[in-house]
């Protein structure tokens, strides 16, 4: 296998042209670092991967688990988008201290805000593994045993099982809030503008990693803790891009399928994605309209829109494109092309066999999860179930407590959510739910429609609301109070226990979270696992097929959140027919979005009165703008948030944080017509730091160079 492998690899380099899309693996960056220079890069593979030298890897993070971060000072201090630490930021903001609307700038050490469970990880080094089981486990241990550090370790399969690589990674626990500017700034036209081109985000945000006096990482937080000294970090280029400039992006892109068979496009394009955004656009009308209405409202439900926008909107570009380019029938004419050879036809008809038989459960998950699943009352069933448990527990004393500790659980969920919004979601999704899953609707609860005449979604909420304890957090608290106290008679005690835990079990609130998940766990789950199984094995056996028959269309292996690089150009691109839209933004625009009205363009006082006195500093391009974003060819995808991008030099020259809505096919297919990355120039994030945080403190450590 690695004889082949080796061979495979030497066959992409002469077959993979400039700006082709791809996701490359650091370790075997000698395979694309001719190309790469031919771009115009001038840095060496070396300087890029190494194990033994300090190279860009070493500035290079994953942070929070999902989202990507550059160290760009000696002290640890990191750079990553505004939407990745916004739930940090969030999580700081009250009323009176909106950091998520008025920014935060700590102006000292001191001043940092300990970002409790916040976690970054620095990849050491990645080492293949043999394809072999036991062979692998062997490896694994070895290298756990031999490799002399404070490490963490994953093991991962590539090319769907085809390739495995063990992962050694630093991860660090003490993660600190260093700063972020107004949300108007860094999610500067919110879910609007979000997945859009052209944009004006300033979307950062920056943080400090701290590790103990030996410069490990720690597990925690502790005052005793110190900035840490990272190998290597970024120098910022206030230089600017121009067109066809080479750029790089470094980082940790999460999922892409780029090998799927026609028939898997298909069902997502005309099945699975379009299911979930309707039931996204439901739940996002009745968000947008209470958030719009109420500050409150607005900081308890942000990030959950914005969780749910950002998917639906890349699910609606993936169509587009996908139908755009045809690329279902583009996957066939490949799988034609190759389907002479025996083995192929065979996958491909098992493909199309499984998907045609076992896809109505995917699509039963997905209204699942979008459904039932989002609603308040499913989660708050959820956690209340176990107060239907707790009579097993030994003393009195201890089933009080457990008591307590479950109630305290809910209220808080009941006090991060707004009843009237969550009623009025739970309606509409169970709507959905009744309406869609027909097949699938619980026993148990069909029979609660008709026992009480419920016909219809408003029916059944009003007889929820009627009829559960868990539909109001007082009521929760008083018939938790009325019958888990400590009584002294023991017999007067467990009555009260074993009536309190009928009643919670017959609730029609504990029904509503019990009976769905029932029906999914026996009659969806086990399908899906199925599947799943089935498509992986296939998927291993495909791509190994197309590793042999036709490397040119298996380049790279999928992203799975491991760290690679892509390249490609600064470029502009042709959205639709008769337009073209330029490769970069300025603070032009974000003035001209400016309205006060609308919280996502409601541009700061001050940021306007720099624009208006032209108080650029060492920051305006050299046509005297303020240049925001520019776009360029790279191949990124949900991961690269915040990656670093860096010009012909390694130096960087913006954070990437999002792609171009025509383009979001390329998590399937890339493209290079239509695919963009979106970065934010540099030259802005400092702007910012400097002119609007005024934290002079931060520029001063890091190197900016010219
Ligand atoms: N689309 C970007 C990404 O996939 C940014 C999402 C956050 N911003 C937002 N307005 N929802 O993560
Ligand atoms: N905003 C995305 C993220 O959070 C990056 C955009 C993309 O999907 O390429 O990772």
């Amino acid at each position: 296998m690695r004889k082949f492998l080796m061979l495979f690899c030497a066959l992409t380099i002469s077959l993979n042209l400039f700006g082709q899309g791809g996701m490359w693996l650091p370790v075997l960056i000698e395979n694309h670092i001719k190309d790469m220079q031919k771009g115009g890069f001038k840095l060496s593979a070396e300087e890029v991967y190494s194990v033994n030298k300090a190279c860009m890897k070493d500035a290079v993070v994953l942070f929070g688990g999902g989202c990507t971060g550059e160290i760009v000072s000696d002290k640890g201090l990191l750079l990553t988008n505004h939407h990745c630490g916004r739930g940090e930021i969030v999580s700081h903001s009250t009323l009176e201290h909106d950091y998520l609307t008025e920014g935060f700038w700590a102006k000292s050490l001191s001043q940092e805000i300990p970002c409790k469970g916040l976690n970054v990880k620095i990849l050491d080094r990645m080492i293949e593994l043999p394809g072999d089981e036991e062979e692998r486990k062997k490896a694994v241990e070895k290298y756990k045993n031999t490799l002399e550090g404070v490490f963490e370790f994953t093991v991962e399969k590539l090319y769907a099982g085809n390739l495995w690589y063990l992962f050694v990674y630093k991860s660090f626990n003490d993660v600190r809030l260093v700063g972020a500017p107004p949300s108007a700034v860094g999610n500067f036209g919110g879910d609007t503008d979000n997945w859009m081109w052209p944009r004006h985000g300033g979307d950062f945000s920056i943080f400090r990693i701290y590790a103990d006096k030996n410069n490990n990482p720690t597990t925690g937080y502790s005052k005793d803790n110190v900035p840490y000294k990272p190998k290597h970090h970024f120098k910022i280029s206030l230089k600017g891009v121009e067109k066809d400039d080479f750029t790089m992006v470094f980082g940790f892109p999460g999922t892409t399928e780029e090998y799927l068979p026609a028939v898997a496009v298909k069902a997502y394009k005309d099945q699975n994605y379009p299911a979930r955004i309707f039931c996204r656009q439901t739940r996002m009308e009745l968000m947008s309209e209470a958030i719009n209405a109420d500050r409150q409202v607005r900081l308890k439900y942000t990030s959950i829109y914005a969780g749910a926008e950002n998917a639906k909107k890349k699910w609606e570009g993936s169509v587009l494109g996908l139908n755009r380019f045809d690329v279902v029938k583009q996957k066939i004419h490949a799988e034609n092309a190759l389907k002479s050879d025996s083995e192929v036809k065979n996958i491909l008809s098992e493909y199309e066999k499984i998907y045609s038989e076992k896809y109505k459960f995917i699509m039963a998950d997905a209204y699942f999860y979008e459904s039932v699943y989002q609603t308040a009352q499913f989660k708050i069933g959820e956690k209340a179930f176990a107060l239907s448990q707790i009579d097993t527990e030994t003393s009195p004393q201890a089933v009080v407590n457990k008591a307590q500790e479950i109630l305290k659980k809910t209220l808080s969920f009941f006090s991060a959510r707004d009843s009237a919004l969550e009623r009025k979601i739970f309606t509409a999704l169970y709507k959905i739910y009744s309406d869609s899953c027909a097949e699938f609707m619980p026993k148990n609860l069909k029979e609660i429609c008709s026992a009480n005449a419920l016909k219809t979604a408003e029916d059944f909420v009003n007889y929820y609301y009627k009829n559960s304890v868990l539909s109001d957090s007082t009521r929760l608290k008083n018939i938790v109070a009325k019958y888990v106290y400590l009584e002294k008679n023991a017999k007067k005690f467990e009555k009260n226990i074993s009536d309190f835990v009928e009643l919670i079990k017959n609730d029609v609130g504990i029904k509503y979270y019990l009976e769905p998940l029932r029906v999914y766990l026996q009659q969806i789950m086990p399908e899906i696992n199925a599947f799943e199984s089935q498509t992986e094995k296939l998927d291993k056996d495909y791509q190994g097929l197309l590793m042999k028959l036709s490397p040119e269309t298996i380049k790279f292996p999928d992203a799975n959140s491991t760290l690679r690089f892509t390249f490609g150009k600064v470029d502009s691109y042709i959205p639709r027919d008769g337009v073209i839209y330029n490769y970069y933004t300025t603070l032009d625009g974000v003035i001209e979005k400016d309205n006060p009205k609308i919280y996502d363009y409601n541009v700061p006082e001050k940021l306007k009165k720099l624009y208006q006195s032209k108080d650029y500093g060492r920051y305006a391009d050299k046509d005297g703008k303020i240049h925001v974003c520019f776009i360029a060819t790279n191949h990124t995808t949900g991961g690269n948030s915040g990656s670093p991008v860096v010009n012909a030099n390694g130096e960087l020259i913006g954070i990437n944080f999002d792609r171009c809505w025509e383009g979001t096919m390329s998590d399937i297919m890339y493209n290079k017509e239509i695919c963009r990355n979106i970065s934010v120039d540099i030259r802005y994030v400092l702007f910012l730091i400097e002119k609007l945080g005024g934290a002079d403190n931060l520029i001063k450590e890091m190197e900016i160079v010219n």
